[in-house]
């Protein structure tokens, strides 16, 4: 979805040239969750002007805009904050005047950018329409905006001036609907507020001082529990924190002074108060810092690996160098009370493309390393044993479960699809498999013995999380196979697998899939290690999980082959089919949506076994289909299956397993093209014949001039349902 940025500098000067490079290339790095517009809202010459740059397209249109209206660079800030956004339009079309930051009036008194989606927007627009506010957008997100100075301008006339966090907590009781959103205000100048509901945040601490977290001792009033403090428009507002006066100039009068703070040494917020603040020196004056807010560790790394991740509900105010953190309504009983300031691992170079020209690309190349560090530290290969941290405490409960549901959504679904029958048959336990969509769709019946488990590279996807919190309600145990560390699917379940995959920024998933396919192979060996009856093919598996990764190199030299054919035979084609069966129809599925997503040529992936139900009609010397041939029990029937193709003088290229003579033969007589992979179990299969599948959707969408990392109204994150 979207992608929000911000950057606050605290006594380290910056120029308004450096801060708009900072900001703009936080958005490069968040390009890939949206790239329908762009925008930034930075301080004028004097902290009561706030500048909009916007501009639709990707992050090098807004780079012009900036460049035509040349703002003076080299103005220097000692503090400032500012917010930047790309965008993947769901409310309004990508227009200027819907390009985040949103405005609250002409004066940019409160700028915005948001992700997600507020749900109850009309009536907010109705209501603050009424009362003779106008909106220059067709976005969601506008309402925000001018509910902050609706709210403010309301209060001040009361004579109540707010902190900058307590009008947050205002502006929240009126939201439904889903957000992680950044504001900035020339009321506040040199603040900025982070919040989040369904949406991801997190916020990199960069100092090179010795940090210190300090702990404000204030319990939260019983009558604030989740409940809304003032309604809109109500006249009553009767705020209880300290005012300020920024008309001369004065600093808010401090809720704590130095006679409250506990003091604390670890790099935590306890929430158990009511905020914390954070990043004073050792000897209690400020430190220079930089915050960068963003949707992503991505946009951070650069700068720091220092990270908190914020909660739903949480509200954090950054201003004068500290950090404090609110909620907008008290935890729940059993939330977590800390926020850990973490050191993120992903490097630098992990989101960088190297000598690849797309992010997919390399993504593919890096399978390799990916499902080798999938299973690092985890698979003992001497002994034959597995050993899942995150799950070891749980498979006694995950074993006396009477059924495993999965749920995902797009090629984490599939990843699930792939790895079913593999699962059943080693753990005995029946398994089905949803897409989270419908599977709320339907209302399922959930069971508190029912155990389950949700797949997701992200980590955000909103349906996939509704999916989890309708389960948890139900009192399943829940189980998330992840790919981002700190992500809130991650954070819900009760316990799980990272995939360890490294980011994945392209926005066809790629490296993911193999990641969870392995993972889920890992779960399913860990859960069947008591079960004397499964011994050899728990040894079979093993030993063909150590061969994947140097399998999955051999596979990827059929590159330039099918750079080839994609160039020669199938790039001018509108429709392809995709034939597999048993543990194949999951990579069938998988690889006609990798086509259909970045070539956005129609494809189809069909069980073989299905075709003489009708989709043999399709078939003629025309229509391209790839047919997986590989070993397995099966065999015999996909043979026959392709026979019914060719019978009908069709022409499928054949993914089959090295030197195998029944398609060398076949491919004589019939004038087939064969595309070979080595041989491994037959549950492990679908591993290494999804990889030329993978590089023919890549290869296609390249000769079709397709920009491969952005495709059309795709993003990789889909944070709304
Ligand atoms: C396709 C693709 C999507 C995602 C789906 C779920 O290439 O990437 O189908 O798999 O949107 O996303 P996650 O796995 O992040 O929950």
């Amino acid at each position: 979805m979207c992608g929000i940025f911000g950057y606050c500098n605290y006594l380290v000067e910056r120029s308004r040239g450096e801060i708009i490079d900072t900001l703009v290339e936080g958005l490069q790095r968040l390009e890939y969750r949206g790239y329908d517009s762009t925008g930034i809202a930075i301080d004028g010459d004097t902290p009561d002007k706030t500048l909009l740059y916007k501009q639709i397209g990707k992050v090098d249109a807004l780079k012009q805009e900036i460049a035509r209206d040349a703002p003076e660079r080299d103005i220097a800030f000692a503090s400032h904050c500012g917010i930047a956004h790309t965008r993947w339009a769901t409310h309004g079309e990508p227009r200027q005047i819907n390009c985040h930051p949103q405005r609250s009036d002409s004066q940019n008194a409160f700028t915005v950018v948001h992700n997600g989606i507020i749900t109850n927007f009309r009536e907010l627009r109705t209501l603050l329409a009424n009362r003779g506010y106008t909106f220059e957008s067709d976005t969601d997100t506008e309402c925000i905006a001018i509910l902050f100075k609706h709210l403010y301008d309301e209060n001040l006339s009361n004579g109540h001036e707010l902190d900058f966090h307590e009008l947050t907590k205002l502006v929240l009781t009126e939201l439904e609907g889903s957000y992680g959103l950044l504001c900035k205000s020339v009321h506040y100048p040199e603040e900025v507020i982070a919040t989040r509901k369904g949406s991801p945040l997190l916020i990199g601490v960069k100092s090179d001082k010795k940090l210190k977290v300090d702990f404000v001792d204030i319990e939260f009033p019983d009558d604030t529990a989740g409940k809304p403090d003032t309604p809109l428009g109500s006249k009553n507002a009767t705020p209880n924190a300290s005012s300020r006066n920024l008309l001369n100039g004065n600093r808010r009068t401090r809720p704590f002074d130095g006679n409250n703070l506990l003091p604390l040494t670890a790099n935590e917020f306890n929430l158990r108060h009511s905020q914390s603040r954070a990043f004073l020196s050792e000897d209690g004056t400020p430190n220079p810092v930089e915050f960068f807010v963003s949707s992503d560790a991505a946009s951070v790394i650069k700068h720091t690996k220092k990270v908190l991740f914020l909660e739903d509900d949480d509200i954090a105010h950054i201003y004068d160098g500290e950090l404090h953190i609110h909620r907008s309504r008290r935890p729940e009983v059993g939330a977590s009370m800390t926020r850990s300031i973490q050191t993120l691992e992903m490097e630098l170079a992990q989101i960088m493309k190297g000598p690849y020209k797309h992010f997919m690309q390399k993504e593919i190349f890096e399978q390799p390393d990916s499902a080798l560090n999938t299973m690092r530290g985890r698979i003992d290969f001497e002994n034959g044993s597995i050993m899942l941290g995150g799950l070891k405490a749980w498979l006694p409960a995950v074993r006396r479960a009477r059924r495993l549901i999965m749920i995902a959504c797009g090629t984490s679904y599939h990843s699930c699809l792939a790895t079913r029958a593999m699962f059943e048959e080693l753990s005995e336990i029946p398994v089905s498999v949803e897409l989270a969509s419908d599977f709320l769709d339907r209302k399922c019946p959930v069971f508190r013995d029912d155990v389950c488990c949700f797949v997701s590279q992200s980590g955000e996807t909103a349906d996939t999380m509704l999916a989890l919190n309708y389960c948890l309600e139900r009192g399943a145990l829940t189980l998330g196979i992840v790919n981002s560390v700190g992500s809130s699917i991650s954070r819900a379940t009760h316990c799980g697998v990272h995939i360890n995959a490294g980011p994945e920024i392209g926005v066809a998933s790629t490296k993911a899939y193999t990641s969870q396919y392995i993972a889920l192979v890992m779960f399913a060996l860990s859960l069947s290690d008591d079960r004397v009856s499964k011994i050899e093919r728990r040894k079979d598996i093993i030993r063909g999980l150590h061969n994947i990764p140097d399998q999955i190199r051999e596979v990827l030299q059929l590159e330039s082959r099918i750079k080839e054919l994609c160039q020669n035979d199938l790039k001018d084609h509108k429709s392809l089919l995709v034939l597999g069966r048993g543990y194949q129809f999951a990579s069938a599925l998988e690889g006609a949506l990798k086509i259909k997503e970045i070539s956005y040529m129609h494809s189809e992936g069909v069980l073989a076994g299905e075709l003489k139900h009708g989709v043999l009609a399709l078939v003629d010397e025309q229509l391209p289909i790839i047919a997986f041939g590989t070993r397995d029990s099966l065999f015999p029937k996909v043979v026959s299956s392709i026979e019914q193709v060719t019978a009908r003088k069709g022409r499928p290229i054949i993914i089959c397993n090295t030197n195998d003579e029944v398609w060398a033969k076949k491919a004589e007589t019939n004038k087939l093209l064969t595309l070979e992979v080595p041989q491994t179990v037959d549950c492990l299969q679908g591993l290494l014949n999804i990889i030329p599948l993978q590089l023919v959707s890549y290869w296609l969408a390249v000769n079709r001039g397709i920009d491969v990392d952005f495709p059309r109204n795709l993003a990789k994150s889909v944070t709304v349902e």
